[in-house]
């Protein structure tokens, strides 16, 4: 221990061995770093760690690599602890009420960032017995953040990431889903981040649209692209990223075909199929030809479901059943009697999905979905009804959010933008600070640097 530690540590006044320390940590990934702090906290008394549960990181970061059962495997077989508990949120005071510790130790470095809030209320609730916050110095050039990231640089298991989707769902308030159609479009879905003052926002996943995927061949969303096709802009996006990937298939095709896109899209890692309950010529649901687009009769679909899930190898894969009957006008109590049957085949999860310019006929499916105890999440897809804000959805238990074409539309105005730029001026340069530096195409896509 330096002496400035002993220093910060002051006068507690009793032996070591009668101190309660506490811990909070995420323990995604052990490093130096953990240690540095534990060490410290070892030096001052009985060290209690308090495991993060998923939904608390969550809510802060991102959903644990590691399964929260698991670290607290790994930290209640740390040498320097000697005992883990659960920590349900990113606020310690329940913990700290319960377990008055003399100490919390953590490092310095979240006294900015994201944690600043956490970091004042722990100091305020120690102050109700006299108890003081020990600060160990950032262990600099490591953090699980980091290490993360550079495992995520060489891609993703497929059982990684497919296991992923579920884990999200249960963890957070609300998984936020954007459209991709290519590798780029995907990496942007990856990498994009920004920090809205209080906490890193990012997407949880991937969608892979039809409507996109047909559009970005100039081809329209109507089957005209096969499933081989498909499959190969499916593989383009799992080698480009890392995140869970949720394939759109249409109809899924008939009873004989689905199984077999089932164990194909498992194959490669795919979080999960979502599978409209329509028939005949495909009708994008957006579109005028949509709301008279004839819908799989229940029993049928029903049955589409339950041979999907029995075609399946493992447990992570989710099959996403999706509802038309508010864009087919077939209506709200013919909505919820198909998501029951839908949910007794074993849908893992129903989509609701509207036409409408509000959310207000999604937002009563639901209250009447949630208020028949269905357990299988909800997920919305709010194209027409794009006012509606990520918290009125938690607000309406709606767990996944697909934005689900937003990449394509941003893409195509910047292209004629530019295109047009080109023209006025007929010079390469001429729009140059609105494009991409070369340098930048070249590291986007991965060029490797020979020696
Ligand atoms: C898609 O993105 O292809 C969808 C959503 O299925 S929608 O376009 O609204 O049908
Ligand atoms: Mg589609």
């Amino acid at each position: 221990m330096s002496d400035e530690y002993r220093k910060d540590v002051g006068s507690a006044g009793q032996s070591a061995e009668a101190h309660v320390v506490y811990v909070g940590m995420a323990a995604d990934l052990i490093h130096e770093g953990h240690l540095n702090v534990l060490k410290a906290a070892s030096r001052l008394g009985r060290v209690i760690v308090g495991v993060l549960t998923d939904e608390a990181v969550a809510s802060y970061k991102r959903v644990p690599h590691l399964p929260f059962e698991q670290r607290m495997e790994i930290v209640r077989n740390l040498r320097l602890v000697d005992e883990a508990v659960p920590q349900a949120t990113l606020d310690y005071t329940d913990n700290l009420r319960r377990l008055r510790p003399s100490f919390v130790v953590h490092g310095d470095d979240w006294a900015s960032g994201v944690q600043v809030v956490t970091r004042g209320r722990v100091i305020e609730v120690l102050r109700e017995w006299g108890g003081q916050l020990v600060e160990v110095p950032y262990t600099n050039g490591i953090s699980s953040t980091r290490l993360i990231e550079s495992i995520s640089k060489d891609g993703a298991a497929p059982v990684d990431r497919q296991r992923r989707l579920r884990r999200l769902i249960g963890a957070s308030s609300l998984v936020r889903v954007l459209e991709c159609h290519s590798g780029v479009s995907a990496r942007i879905v990856e990498d994009t981040t920004v920090f809205d003052g209080s906490r890193t926002l990012g997407f949880d996943a991937m969608w892979m649209s039809s409507l996109t995927d047909a559009t970005n061949r100039r081809k329209p969303d109507t089957d005209v692209v096969d499933t081989s096709t498909r499959l190969a802009t499916l593989s383009e996006i799992v080698e480009a990223t890392t995140k869970p990937i949720l394939y759109d298939a249409n109809s899924g095709g008939n009873l004989d075909q689905f199984p077999f896109l089932v164990r194909s899209l498992e194959r490669l890692g795919v979080s999960a199929v979502t599978i409209e309950d329509k028939v005949g010529l495909k009708r994008n649901s957006l579109s005028e030809a949509g709301g008279h687009q004839q819908q799989d009769d229940i029993e049928g679909f029903a049955r589409k479901i339950s041979v999907g899930k029995s075609a399946q190898a493992g447990l992570n894969f989710m099959i996403i059943a999706r509802i038309e009957s508010l864009i087919t006008k077939e209506g709200m109590s013919a909505a919820l009697a198909r998501a029951g049957a839908y949910v007794d085949a074993g849908a893992d999860a129903i989509l609701i999905h509207s036409n409408q310019k509000t959310a207000d006929e999604v937002f009563s499916f639901a209250e009447s979905y949630h208020r028949r105890g269905h357990a299988a999440p909800l997920v919305v897809v709010p194209s027409t009804y794009g006012s509606v804000r990520e918290e009125e959805l938690i607000d309406h238990g709606i767990s996944v959010v697909i934005y689900a074409n937003h990449l394509l539309r941003a893409a195509v105005p910047a292209m004629r933008q530019a295109a047009m730029t080109l023209l006025m001026n007929r010079c390469a340069d001429a729009d140059s600070a609105n494009l991409l530096s070369l340098d930048a195409v070249l590291s986007l896509a991965g060029a490797p640097k020979w020696p």
